[in-house]
């Protein structure tokens, strides 16, 4: 049996923006996926026994299969005669925006390589998620793929003529706890990534100067992170937030959510992934900040994930 692993992670800055080259800030979390694979007689079986997966929709469903199908197709493997038996577990719940799709290829990957015995760099497993993605993603910047891979604290940049990415790996003086709360609403980031292309396209008197701005704070959310600035890297977050609300990817949940973390002492707090739904993140260093942001979170009701970014690996 074949085994793999990848990461969850949280978009620090620049989700959304970084689809059309605009620099963005990724860290992965201390919460992974973790998959199996082994040879078997019967086609290719998913049993996806992560936290959450159970109330994923058809849609998603349909997406994961057509993931798979893309991920084994780039692995040179004939769709028609493979048979596996993928198993997905982990501690990385399946919610919207914090990587799951990605942590979830980039471990089957890992896990089906083994079993078929291939020798695969980091590189070409990155690849081959980043082809898996976009059955849930669309046009995918691969933002997500490369924090699954890679771990720890990523600059990432899309190169948009098509050559290689720029994936520069940030330190911080230390890990920072943050609250993932997860709206409960199960969003669709392929829609979601388009929607944001077509108003761009139409509206670009209104979208161009957001997309400068966005490049700007993310420079500016760099610096204050390997500053270790984190009053900073906070007041930068809820700006960033800003970005998200006018560019039309925030809802009311998550403004929700946003505000009870800022009112419970949050850093900052913003939206993380695709939006419209899923997650978002609370900066919220040290762990009795960590539980007062979390248990305000969770005594109305939605759950929350207590994690921390800048881990460098697992
Ligand atoms: O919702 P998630 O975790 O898949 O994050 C998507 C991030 C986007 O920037 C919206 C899309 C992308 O591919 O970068």
């Amino acid at each position: 049996m074949g085994k793999g692993t990848g990461f969850g992670k949280v978009i620090l800055f620049g989700e959304h923006f970084v689809v059309q080259g605009v620099p963005g800030i990724v860290s992965a979390i201390d919460l992974a996926a973790h998959a199996e694979a082994k040879k078997t007689g019967e086609g290719i079986t998913i049993k996806d026994e992560r936290r959450g997966a159970k109330g994923y929709t058809e849609k998603k469903r349909t997406q994961q299969k057509e993931s798979i199908e893309r991920m084994l197709e780039i692995m040179g493997i004939d769709l028609e005669k493979a048979s596996l038996e993928i198993r997905l577990g982990g501690n990385l719940p399946s919610f919207s925006g914090i990587g799951a799709s990605a942590a979830s290829s980039v471990a089957i990957a890992r896990a089906i390589a083994e079993e078929l015995e291939m020798d695969l760099s980091d590189q070409r497993i990155n690849e081959i998620a980043y082809e898996a993605e976009k059955a849930y993603a669309g046009t995918p910047s691969g933002i997500d793929n490369t924090a699954a891979t890679y771990g720890g604290l990523i600059w990432f940049k899309k190169n948009l003529s098509g050559g290689p990415n720029t994936i520069e790996r940030l330190s911080i003086m230390g890990p920072v706890e943050i609250v993932i709360g997860n709206t409960g609403v199960v969003a669709d980031t392929r829609k979601m990534v388009a929607s944001v292309a077509e108003r761009k396209k139409h509206e670009p008197e209104k979208y161009n100067p957001l997309f400068n701005q966005a490049e700007s704070l993310a420079f500016e959310a760099r610096k204050a992170l390997e500053d270790f600035d984190i009053k900073k890297v906070g007041r930068l977050m809820n700006e960033n937030h800003r970005l998200l609300q006018q560019i039309e990817v925030s809802s009311k949940e998550l403004d929700y959510l946003i505000n009870l973390a800022l009112d419970h002492g949050a850093f900052g707090a913003k939206l993380t992934g695709g939006g419209g739904g899923g997650c978002m993140i609370a900066l919220t260093p040290r762990k009795e900040l960590q539980n007062a942001v979390a248990n305000a979170m969770e005594k109305e009701g939605f759950e929350v994930l207590r994690t921390k970014i800048g881990v460098q690996k697992l």
